[in-house]
């Protein structure tokens, strides 16, 4: 069993090949940390590092000792109010209005496989001995209710997940006014934070930052896991890099408002937490109700920021993705947003799919405009059935013509939006979220419908159920384009207006559980304005995300780069769209916008009848290369190499499954005249194995080479392949 209760020393120790992670129960009953980190012996115990230390002006425990203070203890799920004064975990409210708790060690449980958190995204298992839990029963006797702390570790991955649940046995009401997923405090501070940040047209930019004494984090308080933060964060040692060194990661699987905080005290402790954000949340638990948190995934790596990635791409590959399409290639498709906006109709369409189907494209997917009065982003959303006048034949018109081209036929829907102009609006103008008494906030002129409420989901969904059995539909994509404002619920009491936001998220969840269950083969794509939404929890129920509405190639070098810290290539959407750039009105060649967007989930969007017979010919060729290569970009090993945003020349690779293939990406992000030369070193190849080089020259090469000499970026590389010069793909094959 890879947990072992030391029972004389109350000491727990979760293992596996690379990780510990031991912890104990404190003298008060409360649940210390001893250490995180690279395995240690599993038999030997380490009571010795829970040190009891007097410090002027602390609070201590029991009364004639001056030792015990939970203020320098390091703790799983502190409370705050006790003799800590650092931020708690969590916090009750009680009737009497004390917010003070204290949950004291009851039981526990060790089992084989991983319990699981009703109605919530979460990794899994599929078979009980790839990962064995432990859950931490506490009791509080003056609330009587329980706590339960839930640690799964992963057999083969160094992984530990955490979360917990709140019940309440009492026939007194409590709220829970702030919950978070974990709390891990680490006994130094000597690390350097990394998070994903930016904006629309910019999501997950790498950005770093030395932690100091004092608070630093960053949230949502948007109603979506949002563009500007993403809930991820890693702790590296100051000298970690790509490949060697120290680094924690955090990513917390949900998709609404969360926090993540790193605290640092003046004693040189380090406090990590992450959860749903307390500001606007509280929930009440009436006798035997039951509050679960999120799950929160905590990796290890000892080998650099990939490896920890890596860790995060298998897990939610193997582990968070389900159905169908886990183990299955994802389709390369044609999106008709870029080359026809909502000027659309039954010609048109027929039209684009000819000819996309000419060019090897196996799925086309009709995005805004095809229902309603959706002719601009100002009416339809809300009314889910097809505009006839722009398809006089309904859908079928379309989807017998895709079907007959050999194509699947795909479709786009904003499920969670309504305009005030449109009939689901006309007919329930209070099913927006919205406070009756001040005027709503839009977006892009759009309401957030209230998710919340369980009859407008059922409404919503009982219309996206109908489109899906009425048509041969095989893919959706689930865009939602604006952030929650005025966020009041109509139809709850007025104290029950902190439970609206996670509501309305756990609603989002329970209606994509239904039609993935109900649809299995249709493959969801998730979308927030591209990626403002691109999270564990979505992928838990749509195993790929549009990653940004930013499709320039040389800005989707920083937003992949970013987004490959914790989302493997098979969840990110990457298309191909023309030139120039509408977003950046950037000119990059054909050829460089392929090298880009292979490193993804493939798919055009631009408008394939306008082509000249060369481009088709090139995008003929790239489709054909990428079906090739497919599965070693969809399920290889990611490799970043040379970030785009501090280097001219940005690197990264890819690694097939079956370890034959070698796909080296280079991109030249300016020109300059005169340039020296460059070298790039591979990595993770075999020493001794030879590798011949079919692109873009005929070569062979030994793994020792290739790693420690590396391949020379020469220009003439460069201008081999297209007009540009901004970029290459060496292709390799292990003979
Ligand atoms: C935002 C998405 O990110 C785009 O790809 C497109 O689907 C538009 N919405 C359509 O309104």
């Amino acid at each position: 069993m890879p947990i072992i209760f030391h029972k004389e020393l109350q000491e727990f120790h979760l293992y596996n090949e690379e990780i510990s992670y031991v912890i104990h129960i404190l003298p008060n009953g409360h649940i210390g940390n001893l250490y995180f980190g690279k395995r240690i012996d599993p038999y030997k115990t380490y009571n010795h590092l829970f040190e009891e230390t007097f410090r002027p002006l602390a609070a201590y425990v029991y009364e004639g000792d001056n030792g015990f203070s939970l203020q320098n203890t390091r703790q799983e799920y502190p409370t705050f109010g006790l003799s800590d004064f650092r931020k708690g975990a969590f916090l009750i409210k009680q009737e009497s209005g004390s917010e003070i708790s204290d949950f004291k060690y009851e039981s526990h449980k060790i089992m084989k496989g991983k319990s699981v958190l009703p109605n919530l995204p979460q990794t899994y298992v599929e078979n009980k001995e790839e990962a064995t839990t432990l859950e931490i029963v506490l009791f509080d006797e003056v609330i009587e209710s329980k706590l339960k702390l839930y640690f799964t570790i992963f057999e083969d991955r160094p992984v530990v997940t955490r979360s917990s649940s709140f019940l309440n046995l009492s026939n007194k009401l409590i709220t829970i006014e702030k919950a978070m997923s974990f709390n891990l405090d680490l006994p130094d501070t000597n690390y350097n934070m990394i998070q994903l940040n930016g904006a629309w047209g910019r999501e997950r930019h790498v950005h770093n930052r030395n932690i100091k004494e004092g608070t630093q984090g960053f949230y949502s308080l948007k109603g979506a896991s949002s563009a500007e933060f993403n809930p991820f964060f890693a702790l590296r040692r100051p000298n970690t890099d790509e490949f060697s060194g120290e680094v924690l990661g955090f990513s917390l699987i949900y998709s609404g408002n969360f926090a993540a905080e790193v605290d640092v005290d003046t004693y040189n402790q380090t406090r990590v937490m992450m959860g749903i954000h307390p500001d606007r949340f509280s929930w009440k638990l009436n006798l035997n109700e039951e509050f679960y948190t999120p799950e929160a995934v905590i990796v290890y790596s000892d080998r650099g920021l990939n490896y920890m990635s890596n860790v995060y791409h298998s897990l939610y590959r193997e582990c968070l993705m389900r159905g169908k399409w886990k183990n299955s290639v994802r389709p390369i498709l044609l999106n008709s947003w870029e080359a026809l906006s909502f000027s659309i109709d039954e010609e048109k369409i027929k039209k684009l799919a000819t000819n996309a189907s000419k060019l090897g494209i196996e799925l086309f997917v009709l995005d805004d405009g095809w229902f309603g009065e959706r002719n601009n982003d100002k009416a339809g959303l809300g009314d889910w059935t097809v505009n006839k006048e722009k398809f006089p034949n309904g859908l079928n018109g379309i989807i017998n013509c895709i079907n007959d081209l050999g194509m699947n036929f795909g479709i786009w829907i904003e499920p969670e939006m309504v305009n005030k102009d449109s009939n689901l609006y006309r007919n329930h103008p209070d099913w927006i979220i919205h406070d009756p008494t001040r005027r709503p906030s839009h977006t892009r002129n759009q309401y957030t419908l209230d998710f919340s409420r369980d009859e407008v989901v059922e409404y919503i969904y009982s219309k996206i159920e109908k489109l899906l059995s009425d048509y041969n539909i095989s893919y959706i994509k689930w865009d939602m384009n604006r952030y929650i404002t005025e966020c009041y619920s109509k139809t709850k009491e007025n104290n029950l207006q902190g439970t609206v936001y996670h509501k309305y998220i756990l609603n989002v969840y329970k209606m994509y559980d239904k039609l993935t269950k109900k649809f299995p083969n249709v493959l969801f794509e998730s979308c927030s304005s591209g990626g403002a939404r691109f999270d564990p929890g979505m992928l838990y129920y749509a195993p790929q995300t549009w990653t940004s509405d930013n499709t320039d190639a040389i800005e989707r070098l920083k937003i992949q780069y970013g987004t490959s810290f914790v989302y493997p290539l098979i969840s990110m959407g990457s298309h191909v769209s023309e030139c120039p750039n509408q977003q950046v009105f950037r000119e990059t060649s054909l050829e460089t916008r392929g090298n880009v967007a292979y490193f993804g989930n493939l798919g055009y969007e631009l408008n394939v009848n306008n082509l000249l017979d060369d481009e088709k010919e090139k995008i003929i060729k790239q489709i054909q290369f990428y079906k090739e290569n497919r599965e070693a970009f969809q399920y290889g090993e990611f490799y970043r190499i040379k970030n785009p945003y501090s280097n001219n020349i940005a690197a990264w690779m890819i690694k097939s499954k079956d370890e034959k293939t070698v796909i080296l990406g280079c991109y030249k992000i300016l020109n300059h005249a005169n340039e020296g030369k460059e070298r790039i070193k591979l990595v993770g190849l075999d020493t001794n194995e030879t590798y011949k080089l079919n692109h873009p020259y005929e070569k062979y090469f030994k793994g020792d080479e290739l790693m420690n000499i590396g391949i020379s970026i020469n220009n003439e590389d460069f201008c081999n392949n297209g007009n540009d010069f901004s970029s290459v793909l060496y292709v390799l094959r292990k003979l």
